[in-house]
Formats: structure tokens, C-alpha cells, sequence
């Protein structure tokens, strides 16, 4: 056969196949997401994600000292708070459960870089990512109590905030505050394309988060639009906002490549809690290989574009990373 081009040719040996992979990735870009709650001596595996726990603060050291030897360097904590309210006082409480999880994260892992998600929806009575005028969530109101709890998240240690509420502003009113405070040099990454999704389930019940009426359609974005999502993630970056974040990822990757090419930041995709679930829930039947499915999904996210991923799976990933299975 008289065949110039074989591209066939690149793929003979596993040598070859990896001088001429087009994706490159690196433990550092990877993001655990963990739960604190409050309590002491608790780690409790979450029913709607086996493998991943809540952690009271003396214990969450568990799971950062195996993320540590793994090679991933950054994690972003959300809180499960013992006491809610109609406002989400909690989110912002000096003595907060994010709050004692940062002082505690920042004594014994100092190397450990620390976002928060900066919501109230695990902090509200309702369960609404921000403060209620009747049956709708007030978007001005909101930026005041999200504003104080990037600040507080800041005083308590927290090296970058993650606004998650999808409120319109919320950037620049987190921005102005850090910057009144003299945190000039704190970044945020904004989730700024975040649609209203059905993967967000497991993480739910995780966080005991869910609304206890309605949905998040009226703040959260339309999964049938994509140019949306580049309004958004120019909006955010005119906002100040440092890296924006695309979520889900594995649904959502078409957007993650446009927001790449859109923007001038870093990029992140977030693997949510219904990703994870999926797979492992999978896995348990039987139907698939647990492993092949985390190597698989984590390169299209970074093929799509991202630059940092934010993923349960993360320890995982840094382990396959590191063994040269993928990366
Ligand atoms: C808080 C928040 C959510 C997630 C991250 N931050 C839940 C939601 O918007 O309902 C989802 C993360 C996941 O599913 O893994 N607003």
C-alpha cells in the first residue's frame, strides 16, 4: 500500500506515544475540594460520595497530609455548619467553621494553598445562596454578607477567595473590600460560568445545602446557553476577578475551550460531586474501571483548555500523574 502519511506511525510504543502527547498536566494545577464540619474527632465517609468524608478540624489534617505526599498543594474548603440562620450569619463568624479550619490549616500546613468557596447557601435556613426578598434571593443585599465573608475568610488565613453565589457584582463587591482592608494581593477566582445543574446532587447532601424551595434557576445559568457564558467570564475578569472557573466540567467542556480562547486569565473546571458519584457509583456496579474513567476524564478537561481542575479525585490524579500514566 502506497501510504505516505500513517498516522499510525506516532502511535507505535508506549515510548513514542508519550514524547508526542499534546497534553501536558501537573500536580500542581490540581484543586481538593474538602468539608469541614464541626465536631471533634469526626471523618465521615458521605453516602452520596464514597470516598470522601467530612472532617472535623482535628481531623482534616488525615486527608491533607495524603493530598501533601500525593504533590497536590491546594485545596479549597467548604464549611458544614452546626447553626443556620435566615441571613447565613455563620459564613462570616469570627469562630465560623471555615474560619477554625483556615487557623488550624495555616498552623500545621503552612504550605497548603487555602481557598474558600464564598457562598451562604450551607449557611441559610432556606438554603438559598444568599438573602431572601419573598421567594427570590436579593442580589444587592447578598454582595454585603458575601463581601464580609471573603474578608473574614481572608483575616482567618484563606490565600484566595472562590465566589460561588452567582450573584451579579459580587466580584467587584469582594474586590473593594479586600482592597479597604489592605488584602490588595489576595486573588479571586470567580465561579463565573456556573450553571444550575443537576450534578451539583451528591455535594447536596454533602453540605446539607439544598434549597429548601425552588431552585437556583433564577441566579445559576441556563445549561442551553453558551454565549451567556462568555458574558459572564468577561464580566468577572472586568470585575477584577483573577482566574474564572467554568462547572461542571465533563458536560460542560465546549464552554471551558470558549472561555479559554475568550479571556486573557487561567481558566479552572470544576468536576463536581455528580462527576465523582457517577464514576464511582459505575465502578461499584461493575459497569466500568474506576482508574481508566479518572484519566480519562481529567485530560479533557485540561485538553478543553483548563489550566488548574478542581476534582475529588485529585490525590488520584497526582498519583497517575506522577506514575506517567497521563500528563
Ligand atoms: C455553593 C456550591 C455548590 C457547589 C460548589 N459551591 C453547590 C450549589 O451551587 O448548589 C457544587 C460542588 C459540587 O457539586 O461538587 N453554592
Amino acid at each position: 500500500m502506497d501510504l505516505t502519511i500513517r498516522p499510525r506511525r506516532l502511535r507505535n510504543g508506549e515510548t513514542l506515544r508519550k514524547m508526542v502527547r499534546e497534553t501536558r498536566m501537573d500536580p500542581s494545577s490540581l484543586i481538593y475540594p474538602i468539608f469541614v464540619r464541626e465536631g471533634q474527632g469526626i471523618a465521615e465517609e458521605i453516602p452520596t460520595m464514597p470516598g470522601q468524608y467530612r472532617y472535623s478540624v482535628d481531623r482534616m489534617g488525615e486527608k491533607l497530609n495524603s493530598l501533601k505526599e500525593a504533590g497536590v498543594s491546594s485545596v479549597i474548603l467548604f464549611g458544614i455548619p452546626d447553626y443556620k440562620d435566615e441571613v447565613g450569619s455563620g459564613a462570616w463568624a469570627e469562630d465560623g467553621i471555615v474560619q477554625k479550619a483556615l487557623g488550624r490549616l495555616k498552623k500545621d500546613f503552612p504550605d497548603m494553598y487555602a481557598i474558600t468557596d464564598v457562598c451562604m447557601c450551607e449557611y441559610t435556613s432556606h438554603g438559598h445562596c444568599g438573602v431572601l426578598c419573598g421567594h427570590e434571593v436579593d442580589n444587592d443585599k447578598t454582595l454585603e454578607l458575601l463581601s464580609k465573608t471573603a474578608l473574614s475568610h481572608v483575616q482567618a488565613g484563606a490565600d484566595m477567595v472562590a465566589p460561588s453565589d452567582m450573584m451579579d457584582g459580587r466580584v467587584s463587591a469582594i474586590r473593594k473590600t479586600l482592597d479597604q482592608a489592605g488584602f490588595t494581593m489576595t486573588p479571586i477566582m470567580s465561579y463565573a460560568v456556573k450553571y444550575a445543574s443537576g450534578f451539583y446532587g451528591p455535594f447536596r447532601d454533602a453540605a446539607g445545602s439544598a434549597p429548601a424551595f425552588g431552585d437556583r434557576k433564577g441566579y445559576q445559568m441556563d445549561y442551553h446557553n453558551s454565549r451567556e457564558a462568555i458574558k459572564e467570564a468577561l464580566l468577572d475578569v472586568e470585575e477584577g476577578a483573577d482566574l474564572v472557573m467554568v462547572k461542571p466540567a465533563m458536560t460542560y467542556l465546549d464552554l471551558v475551550a470558549k472561555v479559554k480562547e475568550a479571556v486573557k486569565v487561567p481558566v479552572a473546571a470544576y468536576s463536581v460531586s455528580g462527576e465523582y458519584a457517577m464514576i464511582k457509583a459505575g465502578a461499584a456496579l461493575g459497569y466500568i474501571e474506576e482508574d481508566k474513567m479518572i484519566c480519562e476524564t481529567a485530560v479533557s478537561a485540561y485538553r478543553a483548555g483548563c489550566d488548574l481542575y478542581l476534582t475529588y479525585y485529585a490525590e488520584e490524579i497526582a498519583r497517575f500523574m506522577k506514575e506517567g500514566r497521563i500528563g
